[in-house]
This record gives C-alpha cells, structure tokens and sequence, in this order.
C-alpha cells in the first residue's frame, strides 16, 4: 500500500468541484486515509513549492495557492501515486487527456484545479508538510 498527498486547489474548491473530483479518486479503488479543509498558510506554500522557488512563477504559485481555502488529503491504495497523477492529468490542461480532471475540468497552466505528489519521496516530505499529526 503506498500513500500519496493531494490538494484540491483554491480554484477547484470555489467552483464546487470536491465531490465530482472525490468521487473520481474513490471509484478508482483509491481510500481516503485524512482530510481538511484549511486556508495555507504563506510558509506552508512555499516549502510545498520549495522545488519551484527560483522560477519565474513561483510568486504566482504561491499567491493563487493561498487564495482560498484548499482542500488537502492523503489517499492509499496500491501505486497511490501514479494512479493519481494519471487521474489528475497532465500538468498543462491544454496537454491533459480528456477523462482526466484537468482535461475535463481545467484550461490554464496557473488554475490546473489538482495537485499530487511526483514520487513516493515527495509524497513522503509532503504529507509531513500538510499532516504532520497523521500516523
Ligand atoms: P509542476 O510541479 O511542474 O507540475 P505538477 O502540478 O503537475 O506537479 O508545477 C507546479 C505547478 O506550477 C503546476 O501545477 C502549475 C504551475 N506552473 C506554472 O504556473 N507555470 C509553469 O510553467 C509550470 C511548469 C507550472
Ligand atoms: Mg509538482
């Protein structure tokens, strides 16, 4: 069984897309291991983004991630990470596939709706970043 952190963006939560994207994680298999909604805090979105902090859009990352409420959650199952990745779609919603979310729910690169850790490593430091309380 393998973990992975995700989020549903400032952007996904305004536009009442939780359950629609909940479910599509649930009839995969995926179980929801913790939960919350929560208003990030500045310091948390920049370590979350730490990897993308001399980029020219890290500014913007960080704005529009603190610009609502996110919804954060842990989700296992085998191969946790990649399935959620493949679920979620491409990074850029112009190259995502339809039947993924950003492909059927998102058109820009700054408002993409989902985020999912990359690896099992970074699933690691991130669900310590967002549930330091979970296990
Ligand atoms: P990245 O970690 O590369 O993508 P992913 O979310 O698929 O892991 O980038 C983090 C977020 O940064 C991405 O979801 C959208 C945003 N972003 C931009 O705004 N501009 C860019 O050029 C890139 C690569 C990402
Ligand atoms: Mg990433």
């Amino acid at each position: 069984m393998e973990e992975t952190l995700v989020l549903i963006k400032p952007d996904g939560v305004k536009r009442q897309l939780c359950g629609e994207i909940l479910s599509r994680y649930e009839r995969k298999g995926l179980e929801i291991k913790a939960m919350k909604l929560l208003q990030t805090p500045q310091e948390l979105a920049e370590e979350h983004y730490a990897e993308h902090k001399d980029k020219p859009f890290f500014g913007e990352l960080v704005d529009f991630i603190t610009s609502g409420p996110v919804l954060a959650f842990i989700l296992g199952g085998q191969n946790a990470v990649a399935s959620v990745r493949a679920i979620n779609g491409a990074t850029n919603p112009l190259d995502a596939t339809p039947g993924s979310i950003r492909g059927d729910y998102a058109l820009t690169l700054d408002s993409n709706v989902v985020h999912a850790s990359d690896s099992a490593e970074s699933a690691a430091r991130e669900m310590k970043l967002w549930f330091p309380e979970y296990k």
